[in-house]
């Protein structure tokens, strides 16, 4: 009798593990981010259902970005009501439709992600103040869950940045307006603490709705917010399946328009600021209690480009003078940003604005290309702080190092989805996959 109630109770407590989904992708987690606004591009830029499918034999996560927060009644919101739940599309509903083809992949909802307009009164601060506004804000989640059948729901929470350092030179306040696009201006959070342990117990009280379900839950922390400030690593972790550590952007020509330098680097170069880089991210996660497996280590797809003037040095060497973002990719339209296709394009012998590529013997930095200033004809230059297959998979590397749980690309979008770098499809991710 004793025996088969033990029996009963350690396969009940296997049963109940496995239900629960214990995680098959401890240490390979590739989690990989769709900003599903890239539909809107025109001509080879644009993104569409059928391109992530391309990606899915890669990816062991697909999270769905972006959606917001209605900032009056604390509700989760479509931010593309149109392509993300509306007749035509409904890509929240083809999205998690594609776990028919690929019954292993999960497929999470990611909030904020810098993809909410922030507003003044400041709603992802709001949201966590009050046991009302936190509860408004989960039941929605559930009213959500029911409609649609993401696996998980990611918190990629738009906390405030850390301001930028004073830059040296005059320029500074062209950019200026620049800094209203992250939401919180000049603005200082009195409040730092409270906003912390708000989010702790918003955590709590969403994993405690999504356990039953079996629903996961992640947290992503976006570029320039300190982890330290706004994450207590140590109480989240048992109600957290993964943290997103997004470290990345730490240098960009909309915040460091004068002076370029690595955007993602690995570890602290020669007299940079310590905490900018994924090792110092990751320890803090480590040494406050996370288990390494529930860390994931972020990997653009994009290059950050600024521009080159008689002012540069011409060795290329960074930090190097720059001024201001650097000239728009042809397909994405965005100055200061480049595709990994837009690159690629432009780093062979015989190309158009040819890039002079430096590689990353050291596998710690990054790697750059550029253009120098044209003495000739006084054309503007080009720096391009980029990730490509080696270096996406020095991060893997990295992360496996270190017993992690793997890494996350941000886009898919804006990896080489059409494959016209060398011929494979999303290059960088798989650069990072075949390293983990
Ligand atoms: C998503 O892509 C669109 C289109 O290029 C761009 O405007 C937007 O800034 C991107 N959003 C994020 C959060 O990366
Ligand atoms: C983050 O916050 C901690 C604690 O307030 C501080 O010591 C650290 O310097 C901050 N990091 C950055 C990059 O500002």
């Amino acid at each position: 009798m004793r025996m088969k109630v033990l029996i009963f109770a350690v396969v009940a407590v296997f049963y109940v593990q496995s239900a629960v989904g214990v995680d098959t992708h401890e240490h390979n987690k590739v989690v990989c981010y769709w900003n599903s606004t890239a539909f809107d591009r025109q001509g080879p830029g644009k993104f569409q259902l059928d391109d992530v499918r391309s990606a899915l034999s890669l990816c062991t996560h697909l999270v769905y970005g972006f959606a917001g927060i209605n900032p009056d009644s604390f509700e989760v919101v479509p931010l593309n009501p149109t392509l993300d739940t509306g007749v035509g599309y409904s890509y929240y509903k083809l999205t998690t439709q594609l776990k028919r083809s690929f019954p292993d992949l999960k497929v999470y909802l990611s909030i904020g992600g810098n993809a909410d307009p922030n507003d003044e009164a400041h709603k992802y601060l709001v949201v966590t103040e009050t046991a009302e506004s936190r509860s408004k804000f989960i039941n929605s989640i559930n009213r959500l869950l029911n409609d649609y059948d993401f696996d998980g729901i990611d918190l990629a929470w738009q906390f405030p940045t850390v301001k930028v350092k004073k830059q040296r030179g005059t320029f500074g306040s062209l950019w200026h307006g620049l800094k209203k696009t992250f939401g919180y201006g000049k603005f200082k959070d009195d409040k730092e603490q409270e906003h912390r342990d708000g989010f702790t117990i918003l955590v709590r009280d969403l994993k405690a709705q999504l356990r039953p379900r079996m629903k996961a839950l992640t947290v992503t922390v976006l570029p320039h917010v300190n982890s330290s400030v706004y994450y207590d690593a140590r109480l989240l972790a048992p109600n957290i399946d993964a943290v997103h550590l997004f470290t990345f952007d730490q240098k960009t020509p909309e915040r460091n328009p004068q002076e370029a330098d690595y955007p993602a680097p690995i570890y602290e170069s020669f007299g940079r600021v310590p905490q900018d880089n994924v090792d110092a991210t990751t320890r803090y996660w480590l040494e406050n209690g996370t288990p390494g497996s529930k860390i994931v280590v972020g990997i653009p797809t994009y290059a950050k480009t600024w521009k080159l003037t008689s002012d540069s040095q011409i060795s290329g060497v960074p930090p190097i003078v720059t001024d201001g973002p650097g000239a728009e990719g042809p397909h994405t339209n965005i100055p200061g940003l480049l595709s990994y296709a837009e690159v690629c394009s432009r780093l062979t012998e015989s190309a158009v604005g040819r890039l002079r590529r430096v590689g990353d013997p050291s596998k710690k930095y990054g790697g750059y290309a550029y253009q120098p200033y044209n003495e000739n004809t006084g054309e503007d230059g080009i720096w391009v702080g980029y990730e490509d297959p080696d270096t996406a998979g020095n991060k893997a590397a990295y992360a496996k190092a270190k017993g992690l749980g793997g890494v996350v690309i941000y886009d898919l979008s804006l990896d080489d989805f059409r494959g016209v770098c060398t011929g494979d499809k999303f290059p960088i991710i798989r650069g990072a996959k075949y390293k983990l």
